[in-house]
C-alpha cells in the first residue's frame, strides 16, 4: 500500500489541471458507482451541509483530491432537485493556506439557508508548524452564484476544559424563536466521547458556550463522539452521532459506529434522557457519519444520508486513488422506540427495465451491475447469495433463520476480501421475522432495507469479472429491475 508523506497528503490544490491525470486514470475503474455519489478524484467521507434551497438540494462532502488518504479536506459541493439524480458542482470550501484557520482542513459541519445565503458552518482543522492542532468553528456564506465568502474569524476556538477534538457544528433551529444552537461533538480530558452546546441569537455572531450535554447512563461511551446531531422526527427527539474507539458485541473488530439513542431533549437543562439503550442506525459494514437534512418542513419525517465507508481501514480501489462515495438518502421515521429507514419514495424513479428472471442450469439468474431486487419473503429461512459465480457459488449472503428469527450478511463468501479484521458477518434479530427484502445494487455496494426500514444493511463490495449472478432459496416472491444512472462521470473541480 501506498505510504503518504505529510507533504503530499496537505498538498494544497492550486489549479485543477493538477487532477486530470489522476481522474483519466480512475474513470474507468469497474467500480465506479453508477446511481451512487462519489468524488471526482481521490477521497471522499462524511456529507455534509444537506439543506434544501432555492429550489433544489445542496450537499457538500469531505474531500481530499489527492488520492484515497484523509489528508487535506476540502467541501466538494453537489445538487440535486429529487434526491435521486445528482449533479457535481465543484469544490466548494477550499483551506486556506499557511497561516488560515482552516490551514490543514475544512472539516465536517451543517448549513442554514437564510434570505438568499446559506450559511455554511464547519470546522477549521488548524495546526501549527508544530503540528498542533487547533479546531475553530467557523462560518462561510454561500450566494446563489456559488462563490462560498468565508469569515474572516471564527465564530470560536476550542473549548479548554476538552481535548483538542472538538469538531463537526450542527446547527439546530426551530426548538424556540429567535434563538439557534450549535453542537459540537467533544472529549473530556478523560477522553470520554460527549456534546457541547453553543446558542447564539444571531447565527452569524454572539455564540457563548452554553455547556456540556448531559446524557444520563451516556457518560462513559467510547472517545470523542463524531459528528453530533439531535432530530426531532415525530415528536420524538433522536441524538444521532459516532462514538469512536468503542466495540459492540456482534460488530467484529470494529471501532466505528454510527448509532442513535431515543428520549427526550430539554434544551434548558441541556439534558438528552434517553428512554433506552444505543442503536446501531445500519448493521452493514460500511456506513458513518450520518447527515440529515437541516430543514425539513414534515415533523414526522428527517431525510438522511451518510458516507459509505468506516474511517481507519482500507479499501480495495485505495490503489487506484479514489475511496468512498455516499449512501441513499433515507427517509426517516420513528416506530415504537426505533427509527424506520427506508429508501426515498423518488426512488423508483431509477427503475428502468423489468428484468424477468431466467435461472440458468445452476439455479442462478444474472445480476445486472445497477439493480433493485425486491422480495416478499414467506414463512422459513431464506437465502439470497448475490455475486454468485454462473454456478450460483460463493458471493455475499443473506439469510434468515426462521428458527432464531434473525437475518444475517455475511460478506466472506465474495472473492476480494477486506477490512478482515471487521469481520464476515452481521446479524440483526427480526422480532416480527422477515417479510421483505428492499435491495439496491451499485457496481461497488450493496443496500439492503428490511421489512421496510426496520433494518439496513449498507456495505461496499467489489465484485470480480465471475461474480455476476445471484440465486435464492425460500418461499419468495422476486422481482427485478435495471437502475439508471443517477450521477455523472465528469471532470469537475
Ligand atoms: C468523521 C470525521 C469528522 C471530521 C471529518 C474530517 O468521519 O473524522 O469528525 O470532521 O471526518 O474529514
Amino acid at each position: 500500500m501506498k505510504e503518504w508523506t505529510r507533504e503530499e497528503k496537505y498538498r494544497y490544490l492550486k489549479d485543477p489541471q493538477e487532477l486530470v491525470g489522476l481522474y483519466d486514470r480512475i474513470r474507468g475503474s469497474r467500480y465506479r458507482q453508477t446511481f451512487h455519489n462519489q468524488a471526482v478524484t481521490g477521497l471522499m467521507n462524511d456529507p455534509n451541509g444537506f439543506v434544501w434551497f432555492d429550489n433544489r438540494w445542496h450537499l457538500f462532502y469531505q474531500w481530499c483530491p489527492w488520492g484515497a488518504v484523509h489528508g487535506l479536506k476540502h467541501w466538494y459541493h453537489i445538487v440535486s432537485k429529487d434526491l435521486v439524480t445528482w449533479k457535481n458542482l465543484g469544490v466548494c470550501l477550499l483551506p486556506d493556506q499557511e497561516e488560515g484557520y482552516d490551514n490543514k482542513g475544512v472539516y465536517s459541519g451543517s448549513a442554514m439557508p437564510i434570505g438568499d445565503k446559506i450559511y455554511l458552518y464547519y470546522t477549521g482543522n488548524h495546526r501549527d508548524p508544530d503540528w498542533t492542532r487547533h479546531a475553530y468553528t467557523c462560518l462561510a456564506r454561500l450566494g446563489n452564484d456559488g462563490w462560498p465568502e468565508k469569515y474572516p474569524l471564527p465564530l470560536f476556538g476550542a473549548h479548554h476544559d476538552y481535548t483538542e477534538n472538538q469538531r463537526d457544528p450542527k446547527i439546530i433551529c426551530g426548538v424556540e424563536e429567535g434563538t439557534y444552537y450549535m453542537l459540537i461533538g467533544a472529549e473530556t480530558k478523560e477522553k470520554h466521547g460527549c456534546v457541547l452546546v453553543y446558542k447564539s441569537e444571531d447565527l452569524q455572531h454572539g455564540w457563548h458556550f452554553e455547556g456540556e450535554l448531559s446524557v444520563p447512563g451516556f457518560e462513559a461511551f467510547g472517545n470523542m463522539w463524531e459528528c453530533p446531531s439531535i432530530e426531532r422526527i415525530g415528536g420524538k427527539d433522536v441524538l444521532i452521532f459516532c462514538p469512536q474507539h468503542l466495540s459492540i458485541p456482534g460488530r467484529g473488530g470494529s471501532q466505528n459506529h454510527n448509532g442513535y439513542i431515543m428520549g427526550t431533549m430539554d434544551w434548558e437543562k441541556l439534558t438528552f434522557t434517553p428512554d433506552g439503550q444505543f442503536h446501531v442506525l445500519d448493521f452493514g459494514f460500511d456506513s458513518y457519519a450520518a447527515a440529515c437534512a437541516n430543514n425539513i418542513e414534515d415533523a414526522d419525517k428527517a431525510v438522511l444520508i451518510a458516507w459509505m465507508g468506516v474511517p481507519d481501514v482500507s479499501y480495495p480501489t485505495d490503489e487506484e486513488d479514489w475511496a468512498g462515495c455516499l449512501t441513499l438518502p433515507r427517509e426517516l421515521t420513528v416506530r415504537g422506540r426505533r427509527l424506520i429507514q427506508q429508501p426515498l419514495p423518488e426512488l423508483k424513479k431509477l427503475r428502468e427495465e423489468k428484468v424477468e428472471l431466467r435461472p440458468n442450469e445452476f439455479g442462478a439468474c444474472k445480476l445486472p451491475e445497477a439493480a433493485e431486487l425486491e422480495l416478499d419473503c414467506r414463512a422459513g429461512h431464506v437465502r439470497v447469495h448475490l455475486f454468485t459465480d454462473e454456478r450460483g457459488e460463493g458471493g455475499l449472503e443473506i439469510r434468515y433463520n426462521d428458527v432464531k428469527r434473525e437475518i444475517t450478511v455475511d460478506r466472506s463468501g465474495l472473492k476480494t476480501r477486506f477490512n478482515l479484521q471487521e469481520g464476515t458477518e452481521r446479524t440483526r434479530p427480526l422480532e416480527n421475522g422477515l417479510q421483505h427484502l428492499r435491495i439496491f445494487i451499485d457496481r461497488s455496494s450493496v443496500e439492503i432495507f428490511v421489512n421496510d426500514g426496520d433494518a439496513v444493511f449498507t456495505s461496499r463490495v467489489f465484485p470480480q469479472e465471475t461474480e455476476h449472478h445471484f440465486r435464492m432459496e425460500g418461499d419468495l416472491f422476486p422481482r427485478l429491475w435495471t437502475l439508471k444512472p443517477a450521477v455523472k462521470e465528469e471532470f469537475l473541480i
